[in-house]
């Protein structure tokens, strides 16, 4: 049997110019002169601090380099492993791998912290709004004043979808689960912004990304109108982004909506919680479409099919279909027995996490969040409330959970916070996408400005049949 081992020693393309076509002219606050770059250094950005080598089957070592993570694991540059030995690395799940180098977002799981671009998440969460978030994670740096109102400006007069797009939705069933309306229109967005996006131009892509996430609210919201029989709200321009989305969600050409202030700030809180995660299933997903060169909108339409799985985006829509399932805090002991249970796939929905192995600090905010919100809604004696709460406590203090350090995650809270505000259980995961939208299409952007970029290509051990010889149809059993 071959033998490896491993022994660590310790020690875009050029593009031409063009200016972001503004919506309007008038008052408009006029576009910084200068933003910040999202990526600081192109070439030699790896400070290598070392070598590990690597023998296999005892034949001479070879050395690979291993490069500092400013903070966090180092890693081992592989990437000529196949060249020098034939071989390659098998990790499925990306346990141990790293599928790219950001200096977008950073999370240590062990220690329970969660920055964009060196801020925490906390401080973000009490301190910041969405766009601000949105503008930190696309431009590297927190907006000054100026910068601030350019962005808030030019996300507000992108907000807008081409009208063509209501028959898009009118094609769906009525009873269609909004995440599938929603992989459709964000995806379809690329057949109306197809010709003039080339994606090497820097000013396209920025424009992309504003048109990306300013239009995510209006999608959203439209597929909770069309699910509900009324008429889509066109958005309202004088409105903050979270707002905005509250009212293309809740009011009707008969009645204003007032926007609740509290909702609103639970909902921006959701949204920043929400923007970024390094690189989890959809992001994943998002930069490797876009290695290939695809239009970005169908980019984000692909991490949105991605996210809507229950392992992942999808737990906060199951965590409350789980909370109904029990029923009543009696039958916990019941669902607890079943987690336990060797020959039963159930497992407690916003509970877990892969990276995240102390607390999940989204979880954290959200979960005071939560409170605030139950008592300003008078619902603190929501039965689902109670449920999740001795849910909480027994899961904490049970030792199944204590050895696999599993925690409630930050879906937990976003759940029975969007319940309480009214949101339908199937629009949760919509909320989920419009904020990550933000995250997806700075990631993709950072990728695509990335000099060495590759396409995304796996490699994978074949396990199946070996080389046969074809068998005519009369011969085959
Ligand atoms: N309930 C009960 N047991 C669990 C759970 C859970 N929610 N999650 C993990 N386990 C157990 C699992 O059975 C395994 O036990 P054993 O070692 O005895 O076989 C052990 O914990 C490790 O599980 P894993 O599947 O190897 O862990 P993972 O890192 O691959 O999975 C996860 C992470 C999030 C997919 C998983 O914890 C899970 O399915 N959680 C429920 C779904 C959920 O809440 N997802 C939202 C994640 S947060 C939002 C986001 O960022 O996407």
């Amino acid at each position: 049997m071959a033998k490896a081992a491993v022994k660590i020693k310790s020690k875009a393309k050029p593009a031409k110019k063009k200016k972001i076509v503004r919506a309007r002219a008038g008052a408009a606050p006029q576009r910084p002169a200068k933003l910040q770059a999202a990526r600081k250094e192109q070439v030699n950005r790896f400070k290598q601090t070392g070598t590990a080598q690597l023998s296999v089957d005892g034949a001479k070592p070879v050395e690979f380099p291993i490069y500092k993570a400013v903070e966090g694991a180092s890693v081992i540059d592989i990437s000529k492993l196949y060249a020098t030995t034939g071989h390659f690395t098998f990790d499925p799940g990306f346990l141990s791998t790293a599928s790219c180098d950001s200096e977008i977002t950073y999370i240590d799981g062990d220690k329970g912290i969660l920055r964009y671009r060196g801020y925490d998440i906390a401080d973000l969460a009490a301190k910041s709004n969405f766009l601000e978030t949105a503008y930190l994670l696309n431009y590297g740096d927190l907006p000054n004043k100026q910068q601030k109102s350019w962005f808030e400006y030019t996300i507000n007069r992108h907000t807008m979808v081409h009208e063509q797009l209501q028959f898009l939705y009118r094609g769906f069933p009525r009873r269609a689960h909004p995440m599938a309306i929603m992989v459709g229109a964000v995806a379809s967005l690329s057949a109306f912004y197809h010709d003039s996006l080339d994606i090497h131009d820097p000013a396209e892509r920025e424009l992309a990304m504003l048109r990306i996430i300013a239009k995510m609210p209006t999608l959203g919201a439209m597929c909770y109108k069309y699910s509900v029989g009324q008429p889509f709200m066109y958005p309202q321009n004088d409105l903050g982004f979270c707002e905005n989305f509250l009212h293309m969600m809740f009011a009707t050409p008969c009645e204003q909506y007032k926007v609740n202030p509290v909702i609103a700030d639970a909902m921006e809180k959701i949204f920043i919680l929400h923007a970024d995660h390094e690189q989890n299933a959809s992001t994943s997903t998002v930069r490797l479409s876009g290695s290939s060169g695809a239009n970005p909108f169908a980019c984000i339409g692909a991490g949105i099919a991605s996210l809507w799985g229950p392992a992942h985006g999808g737990a906060n829509e199951a965590v409350i279909q789980q909370l109904m399932e029990i029923g009543d805090v009696k039958n916990i002991p019941h669902f607890i027995k079943r987690v336990k249970d060797k020959n039963d796939n159930f497992r407690l929905m916003g509970f877990g996490h892969r990276v995240y192995k102390n607390y999940d600090p989204r979880a954290a905010v959200l979960r005071k969040a939560c409170y605030d919100v139950l008592k300003e809604l008078g619902q603190e004696d929501e039965p689902l409330l109670k449920i999740a709460m001795e849910l909480e406590k027994i899961a904490l203090n049970d030792d199944y959970f204590i050895q696999r350090k599993l925690y409630p995650n930050v879906d937990f809270y976003s759940g029975i916070i969007c319940r309480a505000l009214g949101i339908p259980t199937s629009l949760f995961t919509v909320l989920f996408a419009v904020a990550r939208a933000a995250g997806w299409v700075a990631q993709w952007k950072e990728m695509i400005e990335d000099p060495t970029m590759k396409i995304g290509r796996p490699r994978q051990l074949f396990i199946g049949a070996a080389p046969r010889k074809f068998i005519t149809l009369d011969k085959r059993k």
